[in-house]
């Protein structure tokens, strides 16, 4: 079986290799999937994509021209489809929820950390030759914090962890409380969480239409005073504009944020100044700094999530050949 991997940088490509145990054919490709590179899948019985590839009714009935049926993806989101026309073209989805929970709860708790004590604030400082202290570097200890993780999967759930272990107080909210989670965090209402919570860190799935601006004016009114933001989640989950707002009135301390809206149009790109990147929100974020700490999407981008995200999906295509469906088959529910 021939597959062709998009969005493989150099870097990874030797793992696609090592981890082949299946012996597929590869195509390798290292551009996200757009509609102009949707033709090099042609002569391949399947592919493989990794978020921000835009897997539109466009592209996916290419693939389908092309007699491809399986368009999977070794990320845990799968925002990135248009899952009704897949449904229709009968084309089947696999994705991977399980790689290495520690990788995005590593970054968002490296954001916390950070923010909370302006450890980058007096970075830059520096840097500008100034070694003075400011009155705003003055801050609590971790251990008296209260953490509020916002979504407790497997991800939110070791944030949770990592925080408990320094000492904080761990609150949680999630409509599906696991006993995983119960063994670092302790499930309170969205309200109490919002009230409490020094800090808040995303971990929520987006699916568009549904949850987009979930973080908007109001849950931000619901924040406490001073309070740091962390979003390793889905730029869309926030209303960008009112996190600026809130950080400019300083309801806000700091956001933190390893993910932003229109994607396709900005992560994977260069700019040569804030001014060319094509979000007026964005820039204007950007222009908030050290108050913000944006990173681009690379809360997955560690070994073993790297290594996971491939091997899954290596199962998930064989799996596919042996029964015709997987235990990671995404649906469409309408
Ligand atoms: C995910 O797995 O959903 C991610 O956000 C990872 C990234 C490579 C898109």
């Amino acid at each position: 079986m021939k597959i062709a991997c998009y969005g493989v940088r150099p870097l990874e490509e030797p793992y696609f290799e090592k981890l082949n145990k299946y012996g597929y054919e590869l195509k390798l490709i290292p551009e996200y999937l757009n509609h102009e590179n949707v033709v090099l899948a042609e002569g391949c019985d399947a592919v493989l994509v990794r978020g921000n590839c835009v897997c539109d009714r466009q592209n996916l009935e290419k693939f389908k021209s092309y007699g491809i049926d399986w368009v999977f993806t070794r990320t845990v989101g799968f925002n990135h489809y248009d899952l009704k026309a897949a449904k229709e073209l009968g084309i089947s989805i696999s994705r991977v929820p399980n790689y290495s929970p520690y990788a995005v709860s590593n970054l968002a708790f490296t954001m916390g950390v950070s923010l909370y004590r302006h450890a980058s604030q007096a970075a830059l400082n520096i840097l500008n030759g100034d070694f003075t202290m400011h009155s705003d570097y003055f801050a609590s200890e971790f251990n008296r914090l209260t953490v509020g993780i916002y979504g407790a999967g497997k991800i939110g759930a070791i944030e949770g962890k990592m925080w408990k272990e320094l000492g904080a107080k761990v609150v949680a909210y999630d409509p599906f409380p696991s006993d995983f989670a119960r063994q670092y965090v302790e499930f309170v209402s969205e309200d109490e969480l919002l009230a409490q919570a020094d800090i808040v860190s995303i971990h929520v799935p987006y699916f568009p239409g549904k949850n987009d601006k979930l973080v908007n004016a109001e849950y931000l009114g619901k924040m406490k005073q001073g309070a740091v933001l962390i979003n390793t989640a889905r730029g869309e989950l926030v209303d960008t504009h009112e996190v600026v707002l809130a950080l400019q009135n300083k309801h806000l301390a700091a956001y933190g944020a390893d993910v932003v809206p229109s994607e396709t149009k900005i992560i994977g790109h260069k700019f040569d100044s804030i001014e060319e990147i094509p979000d007026q929100d964005v820039q204007d974020l950007l222009n908030l700094y050290p108050r913000v700490m944006l990173t681009p999407h690379m809360g997955s981008f560690t070994e073993p999530a790297l290594e996971d995200m491939i091997s899954i999906s290596y199962e998930n295509f064989h799996e596919m050949q042996e029964t015709g469906t997987t235990k990671n088959v995404v649906e469409y529910k309408g």
